[in-house]
C-alpha cells in the first residue's frame, strides 16, 4: 500500500490543461525553421574569411539587448528573426581566421552537430546509466592517450581550464594536507602553502582564494629569462616555508604559459615535488596537448609525471566553449575531495541508478552537468587523433612563421621567446621612449581590431605593452600572418606619423609619452 494518499485526483472533466504550450504544435514547421538556422549558420561559417574578424555591437542592437523579457512571445519564427538580425552578426569572432587573442578555439563543424544532438538528448551527466556517462569516460581515455598519460585513469570535463585547475588543486590539497581539511576546515591545521610562477595564470590565485588557503599562501616563484619556473628559488621557498611551520602542499608546473606559451621543467619540477612530499598540478591549458606532435615532447618532459594536468578542449582541441577537463592519477583523490552519497543518490543494482554508472558528480563540484563531452567524441570520431595532431603541427608550423616574419621586419620587434604556439611582439622605432612605445602599440592594437582586420591581443612582458598572438585556429593559413605583419607594420608608421606631426592626444595617455614627443 502507499504511504502517501493524495487528497484529492482530479477526475479528467475538471484537470487543468496538461498542454504548456511549449513544444511546437506543428513539428514539420519547427524542422523547417531549424533547417533556415542551419543554412544561415553555414553561410556564415562558410564565408567568415570574407567578413571582418571582430566588429563592435552597434548601438541600437545593445539597447534592444538590454531590454526585459518580452510577456507574450513573438513565436520561434520572430524570435529566430531577432537572432539573426542581432546575435549571429556580431560574434566574438574566434571563429574567424584571423582571431588569436587570448586562447580560444575556432570552433568545429562536427563539433556543432555534437552539440545540437547534446542539446536535444538533454542528459544529465551528473552520474547513473546512459549513454552520455559512458562517451564522457570514453573521452577521458582518449584524451589520456593522445598525451600517454596511461596512469591518468580519472579525470572528469570541466566548464574550463579555471574550474579544471580548481579541482586538480583542491584534490592535490585534499591529499596533501596532513588532516581532514574537508571536516574540520583549514583553522585545523598549519597553513598551507601553495606553489606557482609569476607566469601562472590567475585561475590559480583565484583557486586558492575560493579554497580558503588565502593569496598570502600562494607564492609566485620567479622564471628565468625564457619565463619558465626557477627550482632553485621554488625549493628555497619550500623549505623556507617549512622551517617556519607552514605546510606546503602543492606546486603549479606551466605546460604553456598564458603570456608567452612557455613550458616549465616539468620533469625538474616532479622530482623537487616527490622529493618534498608535493602535489603537482599541471596547467596545461593549451600545451598539454602538443605532446600530440613529437617535436614537442621534449620540451613536455615530465607531464605524464604530474598528479593532476588540467587543460582544455576549447583551445588546441578547436571545439566550441565550453569544455575543459581534468586528468589524475589516483582514482581515489577527486572523489577524496568532491564525494557524498544522499539518499536519493545512492546506487541501486539495475534501473537508471545502476551501480555501473559513473558518478561524476563525485569527482567535482556539479550535480547536474552538461553532455560536453559529445561535441569533442564527435570531432575526434570524424578527423581521428591524428587529424587533431596534423592541425597542431601547422599551427605551430604558422607560428614559427610569424616569429620569423616580425624577427625580420626592421620595424618590428620580439619580445618574449615563441617556443609553442605564442607570439609576443611590438611596433618600435628608435626615437620613441618606452612610455610612448606603450600608448602606441595599445592604440595600434585597438586600430587594428577595430579595422576588422585581424584580432590579437595584448599583455605586458618586463614592463613593455605588447601585441601577443595565440595560435590555436585551424582556420589560420600562413598567408594570414603575413597579412598580420603588413597591417601592424603600416599602423604603426601611421601612428609615427601622428606623433611627429602632433596628432596623438587622443592616443597618448602617459604625460611622460607627451613629453617625449
Ligand atoms: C594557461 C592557462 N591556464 C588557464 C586558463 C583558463 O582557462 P579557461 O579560460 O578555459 O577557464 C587559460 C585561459 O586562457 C590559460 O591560458
Amino acid at each position: 500500500m502507499s504511504a502517501y494518499n493524495p487528497p484529492h485526483t482530479p477526475a479528467p472533466s475538471d484537470a487543468p490543461s496538461t498542454d504548456t504550450g511549449l513544444d511546437p504544435a506543428d513539428w514539420s514547421e519547427f524542422r523547417a525553421q531549424g533547417h533556415e538556422l542551419w543554412d544561415a549558420l553555414v553561410d556564415q561559417m562558410s564565408t567568415l574569411r570574407e567578413g571582418p574578424a571582430w566588429r563592435t555591437t552597434p548601438a541600437d542592437v545593445r539597447e534592444r539587448l538590454a531590454r526585459p523579457a518580452p510577456a507574450q512571445g513573438l513565436g520561434l519564427e520572430g524570435a529566430l528573426a531577432e537572432l539573426k538580425r542581432d546575435v549571429l552578426p556580431y560574434p566574438y569572432g574566434n571563429i574567424h581566421p584571423r582571431f588569436w587573442g587570448w586562447v580560444n578555439g575556432s570552433g568545429l563543424p562536427a563539433g556543432i552537430l555534437g552539440d545540437l544532438a547534446a542539446s536535444a538528448m538533454n542528459s544529465n551527466t551528473g552520474a547513473f546509466d546512459h549513454s552520455a556517462v559512458f562517451v564522457e569516460q570514453q573521452l577521458l581515455r582518449w584524451l589520456a592517450e593522445m598525451m600517454e598519460a596511461r596512469e591518468h585513469t580519472d579525470g572528469l570535463l570541466t566548464s574550463g581550464g579555471s574550474v579544471a585547475n580548481l579541482l586538480g588543486l583542491a584534490a592535490g590539497i585534499t591529499a596533501k594536507a596532513g588532516f581532514d581539511v574537508r571536516t574540520l576546515g583549514l583553522r585545523a591545521g598549519p597553513a598551507l602553502t601553495v606553489y606557482v610562477s609569476e607566469q601562472t595564470h590567475f585561475s590559480a590565485d583565484k583557486a586558492i582564494e575560493l579554497m580558503g588557503l588565502g593569496s598570502r599562501h600562494l607564492r609566485r616563484i620567479p622564471v628565468d629569462e625564457d619565463y619558465r619556473i626557477r627550482l632553485d628559488l621554488l625549493r628555497e621557498a619550500v623549505r623556507d616555508d617549512r622551517a617556519a611551520g607552514r605546510r606546503p602542499v602543492a606546486a603549479v608546473g606551466n605546460a604553456g604559459t598564458v603570456n608567452t606559451g612557455a613550458t616549465d621543467d616539468l620533469d625538474g619540477l616532479a622530482d623537487l615535488c616527490a622529493e618534498e612530499d608535493l602535489w603537482l598540478h599541471v596547467d596545461g591549458a593549451f600545451g598539454a596537448l602538443a605532446w600530440m606532435v613529437p617535436e614537442q615532447r621534449a620540451a613536455l618532459r615530465g607531464l605524464q609525471r604530474a598528479d593532476s594536468i588540467a587543460f582544455d578542449l576549447h583551445k588546441w582541441l578547436y571545439v566550441s566553449s565550453d569544455i575543459g577537463c581534468v586528468l589524475v592519477k589516483d582514482p581515489k583523490a577527486l572523489p577524496a575531495a568532491f564525494a557524498f552519497a544522499p539518499a536519493y543518490l545512492t546506487p541501486l543494482r539495475g534501473g537508471i541508478a545502476h551501480e555501473d554508472g559513473i558518478a561524476f558528480k563525485d569527482k567535482g563540484i556539479e550535480l547536474t552537468r552538461r553532455n560536453r563531452a559529445l561535441k569533442a567524441w564527435l570531432a575526434i570520431q570524424a578527423h581521428g587523433v591524428e587529424g587533431f595532431a596534423g592541425a597542431i603541427a601547422v599551427n605551430l608550423r604558422q607560428t614559427a612563421h610569424l616569429a620569423r616574419l616580425v624577427d625580420a621586419h626592421p620595424a618590428l620587434e620580439r619580445t618574449a621567446p615563441a617556443p609553442l604556439n605564442v607570439v609576443c611582439y611590438r611596433f618600435v622605432d628608435p626615437s620613441l621612449s618606452g612610455e610612448a612605445l606603450d600608448d602606441l602599440n595599445r592604440e595600434l592594437l585597438v586600430r587594428l581590431q577595430e579595422s576588422g582586420a585581424a584580432v590579437p591581443s595584448h599583455t605586458v612582458l618586463r614592463g613593455a605593452f605588447c601585441l601577443r598572438v595565440a595560435n590555436t585556429n585551424h582556420r589560420t593559413r600562413f598567408e594570414d600572418f603575413d597579412l598580420l605583419v603588413e597591417h601592424t607594420a603600416r599602423l604603426g608608421g601611421e601612428l609615427l606619423r601622428e606623433l611627429r606631426e602632433h596628432r596623438a592626444d587622443s592616443w597618448l595617455a602617459t604625460p611622460i609619452a607627451r613629453g617625449t614627443r
